[in-house]
């Protein structure tokens, strides 16, 4: 499978977003990874429909939009209108996951599923048939510039097992605390898609971007 690193655009400069984003073109992005916050399911508030929608106008990377909102079904129509290509729920955060991914699918969207560093991957093991993508949240969601969680390593090995037995087609991606000191053993576990924050925004973006894909050995 392909390895993508998708920056992540909770941790740009807003003020000068659209030269980032070109430089985000020059360095071969494909995904952009947009964090949605509520204040509820996660302690702060980002950005929602209006920033995805003009940002949709602009530029044409795949947007994988990470809900991180309870109950999530309130707004997944919106998110589709807005310009979303993919949408990731969290675990934790709906009570009727297979509803909410058949809504996700029924839109024609990647659908995904994210777990919280303390949610086994085990309770996984049904779902995973139907969806395309799992979500390894290696900090605690809610903020960027977090460390990251070594035993989330585990989780992504185990998660690439339940991926041989049960959904070949399955991508796994990893969000938080992702650099050039994790990415190459992450790659190894079996990560596809490297969200990174400060990792690409903080600094030279392009070179930040060279880097991790050299640190992945890609
Ligand atoms: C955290 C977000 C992440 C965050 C990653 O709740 O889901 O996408 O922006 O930031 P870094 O890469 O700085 O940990
Ligand atoms: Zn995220």
């Amino acid at each position: 499978m392909k390895k993508n690193i998708a920056p992540s655009l909770l941790a740009a400069n807003f003020f000068n977003l659209s030269s980032q984003l070109e430089l985000l073109k020059k360095g071969d992005i494909e995904v952009l990874h947009l964090d949605v916050m509520d204040g509820m399911f996660v302690p702060s508030i980002s950005f929602g429909m209006p920033v995805i929608s003009s940002l949709r106008k602009s530029v044409d990377f795949f947007f994988d939009v990470h809900m991180m909102v309870e109950n999530p079904e309130r707004y997944i129509e919106d998110f589709y209108k807005s310009g979303a290509n993919g949408i990731t729920i969290h675990f934790e955060a709906c009570k009727h996951i297979d509803r909410c991914i058949s809504q996700i699918k029924s839109f024609g969207l990647r659908s995904g599923i994210a777990i919280n560093p303390a949610t086994p991957v085990s309770l996984l093991q049904n779902i995973i048939s139907e969806v395309d993508m799992v979500l390894i949240m290696s900090v605690n969601p809610g903020f960027g510039g977090q460390k990251f969680i070594s035993y989330s390593l585990d989780k992504v090995r185990e998660l690439s097992k339940l991926r041989d037995e049960k959904n070949k087609n399955l991508i796994i991606q990893v969000d938080g605390g992702v650099g050039v000191d994790n990415i190459k053993e992450l790659s190894d576990a079996g990560v596809d898609e490297f969200v990174a924050g400060s990792s690409v925004f903080k600094g030279d973006i392009l070179k930040n971007i060279l880097d991790l894909r050299n640190a992945m050995g890609r």
